[in-house]
């Protein structure tokens, strides 16, 4: 029997196809009965039991994934938490934050909070930042650009991928705070011209990602690829970013190594960040070839099967980097409590993924806004409780790490 990656967060290995019906129609069954409301009077001690009836019952990160296990077809729900191999690497990204403890301190005046940090010069509400996604047309019809009204009602930072079904152009007409992930291409011409239609959109950075030389083995995206109905099949979505130039084949580029920064450096004027950096030594390497900023990650497991957690190696890249350049963090941050952790670790913003794009498939652009409200008001409540009012206070001082 094949075991595919990447279920439900809090129960664990993902079931078959025919588990995961079974479920469901259970589910259903459960929804139709007068036992429906028994879950949402559980406390979420045991949120695995408390199913939300509607965007108002959702409490936490971990129920947007439950509603949007409901609420999405298979193969949608599995893209959304796919991981490579055996999902080790996705696995220790979450068990990294459990080795973590905070240090409440008391009789401080915490009735006014400030979660604001700054980026390259700029002031952003809040740290918390929508990591790049493509194809999210796949999730919810309204794609990323409901993720990005959302992300700016919210006063988030998104950076948005190269894989978009809408264009950088069109996302950023929203009108929010965007950056601009690109993806290594064997056509320069194409990036050249992706940095470009990032700079005309009004984005101050672009995102290399340089965590994918091939394809993370993604088990379950393979399996749905290959049992598809093919009579089912929903027509290719756009790829915004991919009209004006059809630079699609030429997508990732094995052969690229340090010595091609310089050619980025050459060709954009915008401040430049390395996505996908795991090591002090690359961190070091960062530095020597004149990165301007990193993004701890390993793509939310979905790439290489290290089994290594980022929240792991921040402090050695933190140490490498000596305060030299912007350091965020991406990868199993789903309570506000987390984001804290991984600031007293050295961090200047922490990213998110799956969070919203579970709230994007439960409930669309609301679905994002809660995802960030919750991480927001969750992280304002651990600052009260951690006796700090500003980003800069919290410090290694704020956390104990149980190896
Ligand atoms: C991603 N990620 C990603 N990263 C990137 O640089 N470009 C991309 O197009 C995508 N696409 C993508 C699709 C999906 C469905 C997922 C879940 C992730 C990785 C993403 O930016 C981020 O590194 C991880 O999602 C962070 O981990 P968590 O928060 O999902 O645990």
């Amino acid at each position: 029997m094949i075991s595919l990656t990447g279920g439900m967060e809090m129960t664990g290995q993902m079931s078959i196809d025919s588990k995961l019906q079974a479920r469901r129609r259970f589910l259903r069954f459960l929804a139709a009965s007068p036992l429906a409301t028994l879950p949402t009077n559980f406390s979420l001690a045991f949120p695995d039991r408390a199913m939300p009836q509607d965007l108002r019952q959702v409490l936490n990160i971990f129920q947007l994934d439950q509603v949007a296990r409901e609420r999405l077809l298979p193969d949608a729900y599995h893209f959304i938490a796919d991981a490579a191999d055996d999902g080790a690497t996705k696995l220790a990204n979450r068990q990294a934050y459990g080795k973590v403890q905070l240090r409440p301190r008391r009789l401080v005046d915490v009735s006014a909070i400030d979660q604001s940090v700054e980026l390259f010069g700029k002031s952003y509400a809040t740290p918390i930042i929508l990591a790049p996604v493509g194809a999210q047309q796949k999730i919810h019809s309204d794609g990323e650009l409901a993720s990005a009204r959302a992300a700016r009602r919210q006063a988030s930072l998104m950076i948005c991928s190269t894989m978009t079904n809408a264009s950088i152009g069109e996302i950023a007409s929203t009108g929010g705070a965007y950056w601009f992930q690109l993806y290594p291409s064997t056509s320069r011409d194409f990036m050249r011209k992706l940095m470009n239609a990032a700079k005309a959109a009004g984005c101050d950075t672009i995102v290399l990602t340089v965590d994918g030389p091939t394809r993370g083995n993604q088990e379950a995206t393979r399996w749905f690829a290959m049992t598809r109905d093919r009579s089912a099949r929903r027509p290719a979505l756009r790829l915004g970013n991919f009209e004006d130039f059809d630079g699609r084949k030429s997508i990732g580029d094995p052969s690229l190594t340090w010595d091609d920064l310089a050619w980025f450096r050459d060709n954009t004027d915008l401040n430049f960040v390395l996505k996908g950096i795991m090591t002090a030594e690359d961190a070091q390497l960062c530095r020597k070839y004149g990165v301007d900023g990193i993004v701890v990650s390993n793509h939310g497991g979905r790439q290489e099967g290290s089994g290594r957690g980022t929240l792991d190696v921040l402090p050695e890249i933190v140490t490498a980097v000596k305060g030299r350049m912007p350091v965020l963090i991406d990868g199993g941050v789903r309570r506000g409590a987390d984001a804290y952790k991984a600031l007293a670790l050295g961090a200047d913003a922490v990213c998110i993924g799956r969070p919203y794009l579970w709230g994007l498939g439960a409930y669309g652009q609301a679905g994002v806004e809660k995802c960030l409200s919750i991480l927001n008001s969750e992280l304002k409540r651990t600052m009260q409780f951690a006796g700090v009012t500003n980003v800069a206070q919290i410090s290694r001082e704020s956390i104990y790490i149980n190896e």
